[in-house]
């Protein structure tokens, strides 16, 4: 008998649903984004983007169905992102996800969001374990150590602002808009990396990340100079990204070489970043390690990788109560660690 789980995402600002035969084929994977919305506002405004999702989650839950061709009867489980993420938006999806088990009388699966976008990668490549995974979204940047489908050890943290953060309140700054992310990409690639020396973050031992420095420093640069052409902001973003892109890639190579792995993944929204993507080959995959980046709808957030990760919770029977609730700083799995 196949497995078929029904994943459901609301932490942010998508709406997502998909489904998932046997944790690795990807059936449905409908994502409905507010980005339009809170672009009007600079970023992610948490009333609407909970109002968004109650309006949304039902009919992107049908589609998913729809589109894999199956009825809800035939789903053997629901999994859901309890958190990291705005409390308002989980409860939605947490809310809808405990409806549908206790109505149909299946199984609620709920699943961590960073460690979801680890296993995004079972639905695209088999890699091999154990592996490093970099963790980059638009609220952590995260390195673990992963030894089994459900084997998550934790060895570096966001301890200010993430990458994406850094990326988006970057461009927020330049009056690129948000998410910025993308547009400083597209910039980055008309401008010279090397224009601008930017401060390269918490460069030390540790497999920690810290890019608050760092976005202080660009805006002290541009209250300075200011922006005054568009090839010097498309310079600026170049050097502002390669700061980052060079301080995520050292990090993990570091980690890689730690811990004696061969292979890498770089997943979550940042990690659709050309340089990044780019940089990891030249700087990684030259230096002997396999590199595994998912396709970019599978790095941003969507509810397939939730359904992959809530289909080895589900087999390991990893079962949540009705009583699931979400948090909204990232919370350790004690079943997702060997030590
Ligand atoms: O994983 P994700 O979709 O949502 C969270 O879980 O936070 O990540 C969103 C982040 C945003 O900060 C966005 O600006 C960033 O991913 N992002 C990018 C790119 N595409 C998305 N950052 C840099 N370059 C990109 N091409
Ligand atoms: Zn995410």
């Amino acid at each position: 008998m196949k497995t078929l789980i029904l994943g459901i995402e609301s932490s942010c600002d998508e709406t997502a649903a998909a489904v998932v035969k046997d944790g690795k084929e990807l059936l449905s994977n409908i994502v409905s984004s507010q980005i339009d919305i809170h672009n009007i506002f600079g970023g992610v405004v948490p009333e609407i983007a909970s109002r968004k999702h109650t309006e949304t989650i039902v009919e992107v839950i049908k589609q998913s169905l729809k589109e894999a061709s199956i009825e809800l009867k035939d789903i053997d489980a629901i999994a859901v992102t309890e958190g990291p993420g705005l409390i308002g938006s989980l409860l939605i999806g947490i809310s809808t996800a405990k409806s549908l088990a206790f109505a149909l009388d299946k199984p609620l699966v709920g699943v961590n969001h960073l460690e979801a976008h680890i296993s995004a990668i079972h639905l695209q490549d088999k890699i091999g374990f154990p592996f490093i995974a970099l963790i980059v979204s638009g609220g952590h940047t995260n390195l673990y150590l992963v030894n089994d489908y459900l084997d998550f050890k934790l060895i570096g943290n966001t301890r200010d602002d993430a990458a994406g953060e850094a990326f988006d309140k970057g461009a927020k700054m330049l009056g690129l808009g948000y998410p910025g992310g993308m547009q400083v990409d597209k910039l980055a690639k008309k401008g010279s990396a090397n224009a601008i020396r930017f401060p390269r973050p918490l460069n030390d031992k540790s497999f920690d990340f810290s890019f608050s420095g760092l976005k202080t420093s660009l805006i002290n640069f541009v209250n300075k100079n200011g922006v005054n052409s568009d090839e010097e902001l498309n310079n600026i973003c170049a050097s502002f990204q390669e700061a980052i892109v060079e301080t995520l890639i050292k990090k993990t190579l570091n980690a890689a070489k730690k811990y004696k792995v061969e292979n890498i993944l770089i997943a979550g929204g940042v990690a659709c970043n050309s340089r990044l993507r780019e940089l990891s080959k030249e700087n990684i995959e030259t230096k002997g390690f396999k590199v595994f980046i998912p396709a970019p709808n599978l790095c941003t957030d969507n509810a397939a990788m939730i359904a992959a990760l809530g289909h080895y919770r589900y087999k390991n029977n990893d079962i949540s109560d009705l009583r699931l609730s979400p948090y909204s700083t990232n919370k350790v799995n004690p079943k997702s660690y060997t030590s």
